[in-house]
């Protein structure tokens, strides 16, 4: 009765299972790996939010398949005018907007090329679109990662439509570099891809994680392929529970006009935006630079937690340029997901593995920097801890 690509397997892995059993036993678990900004007390408070939702105009429906105009020039303006309004549409997240993308440019058994490592978001997604994801390699070398350019170019054939950037990508928090970005859009200009950027760490950059300047870093508005540039409001303003993220669509006239066309279509069968959040949406992104800073210490504090607990450890915190998250290299003694495993029973920390994030090999933990320091630095010194005498 049910479809092929819906037939997922369901069984529960064995880190969750141990999470519900520690949980069940009234254990402790301190979750590294967790990425909700509105359970640790990072979203912005509700008597600051809720009284910007409450807007009368949001009594009538106006089912604009791209989201009100008033909305989408809120985040043209916000992207500093480097693609006009009508080049902006909204989804309800960045997620939907990735769905949509692979519908128009995809029939069933194409192709489109992913990083790895990075977020395992498309993968169902892509099952949903009849998409194949190939995935193209980031390289640790001299301390900073980089696109394998000549293993990307080498994945393309006839069936790939799209190259897939994430920067900052998740979890290692590389940024592309403008000679990279500039090469990606010479590959799929030549090749006839589509260039799709999630940009949804951008505001989240630099070692020190300083106040955000007044334009966010973007990679809107790229003219040398059709380019679609990816963010929203879960990650801008911590406000995963709003709903509303945006694409910026830009390249050839041609082309964009195109996408665009499809891409109405596309939305306009679902409308899935709901209305307080648009109207609302001027005034939130207003309040970007005081409803970041709590997260901005965090990281900043937890960060240096992280890099001064690991030095002189055989445990090393690889540099990052952005984002939520830290990659660490563990000597390889043991299989990644063994280690979590044993992390979570013995000490109760709980981290990913590396190869949910498709790493190469064995020696990879991810963690992430969003809890408070007070619960992030025990379980730290708990997992060198661990490290010294597991070797
Ligand atoms: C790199 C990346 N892109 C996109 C998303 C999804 O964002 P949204 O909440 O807008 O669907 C995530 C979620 O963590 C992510 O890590």
């Amino acid at each position: 009765m049910f479809s092929h690509r819906t037939s997922w397997n369901r069984t529960t892995n064995r880190l969750s299972l141990a999470v519900t059993d520690r949980r069940q036993r009234g254990l402790d678990v301190v979750d590294l790996g967790e990425s909700n900004p509105t359970r640790v007390g990072l979203s912005p408070a509700w008597r600051e939010l809720g009284p910007l939702l409450d807007c009368p105009q949001a009594q009538f429906y106006a089912p604009e398949p791209f989201g009100l105009g008033s909305a989408r020039q809120a985040v043209a303006d916000y992207l500093g005018g480097r693609v006009p309004a009508e080049q902006v549409l909204l989804s309800a997240s960045t997620s939907e907007a990735y769905a949509w993308i692979l519908q128009i440019l995809c029939n069933p058994g194409d192709v489109v090329l992913v990083p790895a490592p990075s977020y395992p978001l498309l993968e169902y997604l892509a099952a949903l679109a009849a998409v194949e994801l190939r995935t193209y390699p980031a390289l640790w070398v001299g301390g900073e990662w980089h696109i394998d350019l000549a293993s990307l170019t080498g994945a393309i054939d006839t069936r790939t439509r799209a190259v897939v950037v994430v920067s900052p990508n998740n979890p290692t928090g590389s940024v592309a570099s403008p000679s990279e970005i500039e090469a990606l859009q010479a590959i799929c200009a030549e090749r006839g891809l589509a260039l799709a950027i999630d940009e949804v760490f951008a505001e989240w950059t630099g070692a020190q994680y300083g106040d955000p300047p007044a334009t966010p870093a973007t990679l809107a508005g790229l003219q040398g392929c059709l380019t679609l540039v990816m963010s929203g409001l879960s990650k801008v303003l911590l406000l995963p529970q709003l709903k509303l993220a945006w694409t910026a669509v830009s390249g050839p006239p041609a082309l964009v006009d195109e996408a665009l066309h499809r891409l109405e279509i596309v939305a306009d069968t679902s409308l899935s935006l709901a209305t307080p959040v648009q109207w609302a949406l001027p005034q939130l992104l207003g309040r970007r630079t005081a409803w970041q800073a709590p997260l901005r210490r965090r990281l900043r504090e937890n960060r240096a937690i992280l890099d001064n607990l690991c030095s002189d450890t055989v445990v090393t915190a690889l540099p990052a340029q952005g984002g939520w998250s830290a990659v660490l290299r563990v000597p390889a003694t043991e299989a990644d997901d063994e280690r979590a495993l044993r992390l979570l029973q013995q000490r109760g920390i709980l981290l990913q593995p590396g190869y949910f994030f498709d790493f190469p090999g064995d020696g990879w933990l991810v963690l992430g920097l969003l809890q408070p320091p007070e619960r992030f630095e025990p379980a730290v010194a708990a997992l060198l801890g661990d490290a010294h005498t597991s070797l």
